[in-house]
C-alpha cells in the first residue's frame, strides 16, 4: 500500500444514480471492499433491492431517495447519510443522463435539463460534502472520454461533462491542502441503460459505438480511486489513446469525426 493508500473497511461512501448501471456497480464494488454505502437516487424501489442484496453479504448500507438536482434533497441525503454512519469519507457523482441531438437542433430546456443533473447535481453534492469531509476524502467525479473532445450529434451532453470537468480542475486545487483528493474518472462506451434513459432531440439515427465494458469494469477503477485518489482515470487503453490522438491531432479528429456525423 503507498503513502497516500487507504482501506475502506470504516469508510462511508455516497454513490450517486447507485440504482442503475455504473453507479449500482460502484456501491457493490464499495461495498464489497469493506465501506459503509449510502445508496442516492430516485428510483427507491431499485436502491432498496440492492440495498437488500449488499445487506443480505454483510454490508453497512443506507438509501436515501435523492434527485441531485434539488439542492435541499441533497442536502437532506448528506444528513441522512451523516447520522447513520457518522460522516461522509468518499463522494462518489455519477448521477447524469445523455442528450442527442446537433447543436443545431438540441433544444435549451433539454441541456438546461441536462446541466442540472450532470452538472449542478455533481456541485450541489459537493457543496453539502464539503463542510464535514475531512482530510483523507475522496471526491470523485465521473465524466466521459468525450469531455475531453466533444462529438458530433452530442456536443450538449459533451459540455455538461467538460463543464464537470472544469469543476474538478479548480476544487482539487482549492481544497488540496485539506488533504482531500478530486478524481476524474474517464468511462468510454459501457454497457448499462445510459442509451435508453438519454434525452433525444429527435429520433435520431444511433451512430456505430464501441461494444464498451461492463459496468463492473468502471466500478473497479471507481473502488481503486476511492482507496488511492489520483487525478484522471482511464478505464483501457483505447479510451486513453482517443483522448491522446485527439488532443494531438486535433485537425484529423474534426475530419474522421465528420464522416462520422454525416447520417
Ligand atoms: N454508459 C456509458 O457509456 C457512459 C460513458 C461515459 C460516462 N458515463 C456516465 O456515467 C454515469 C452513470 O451512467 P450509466 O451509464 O450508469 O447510466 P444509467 O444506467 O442510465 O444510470 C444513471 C443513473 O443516474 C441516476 N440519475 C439520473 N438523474 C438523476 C437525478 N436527477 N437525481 C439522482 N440520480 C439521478 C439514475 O437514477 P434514478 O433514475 O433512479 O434517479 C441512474 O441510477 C453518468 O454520469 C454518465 O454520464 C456513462
Amino acid at each position: 500500500m503507498d503513502k497516500d493508500e487507504q482501506t475502506l473497511k470504516d469508510k462511508v461512501a455516497v454513490v450517486t444514480g447507485a440504482s442503475s448501471g455504473i453507479g449500482e456497480a460502484t456501491a457493490r464494488a464499495l461495498s464489497e471492499r469493506g465501506a459503509s454505502v449510502v445508496l442516492a437516487a430516485r428510483n427507491t424501489e431499485k436502491l432498496e433491492a440492492l440495498e437488500r442484496e449488499l445487506s443480505a453479504a454483510g454490508g453497512r448500507v443506507v438509501t436515501v431517495e435523492t434527485d441531485v438536482s434539488d439542492a435541499a434533497s441533497v442536502e437532506a441525503m448528506i444528513e441522512k447519510a451523516t447520522t447513520a454512519f457518522g460522516g461522509v469519507d468518499v463522494l462518489v457523482n455519477n448521477a447524469g443522463l445523455g442528450l442527442s441531438g446537433r447543436v443545431a437542433e438540441v433544444r435549451a430546456e433539454d441541456l438546461r435539463y441536462v446541466f442540472e443533473v450532470n452538472v449542478i447535481g455533481a456541485l450541489n453534492c459537493i457543496q453539502a460534502v464539503l463542510p464535514q469531509m475531512r482530510s483523507g476524502g475522496r471526491i470523485i467525479n465521473v465524466s466521459s472520454v468525450i469531455a475531453k473532445r466533444s462529438i458530433p450529434k452530442v456536443g450538449g451532453y459533451c459540455a455538461t461533462k467538460s463543464a464537470l470537468d472544469a469543476i474538478s480542475d479548480a476544487l482539487r486545487v482549492e481544497i488540496a491542502e485539506k488533504g482531500i483528493t478530486v478524481t476524474s474518472v474517464y468511462p468510454g462506451t459501457t454497457r448499462t441503460a445510459f442509451r435508453d434513459n438519454s434525452r433525444r432531440t429527435k429520433d435520431e439515427k444511433r451512430g456505430w459505438r464501441p461494444k464498451g465494458v461492463t459496468p463492473d469494469v468502471v466500478a473497479g477503477k471507481i473502488a481503486r480511486a476511492a482507496e488511492k485518489g489520483g487525478r484522471n482515470v482511464y478505464i483501457t487503453i483505447p479510451d486513453h489513446a482517443y483522448i491522446a490522438a485527439v488532443t494531438m491531432l486535433p485537425s484529423l479528429a474534426d475530419r474522421i469525426l465528420r464522416r462520422w456525423a454525416r447520417d
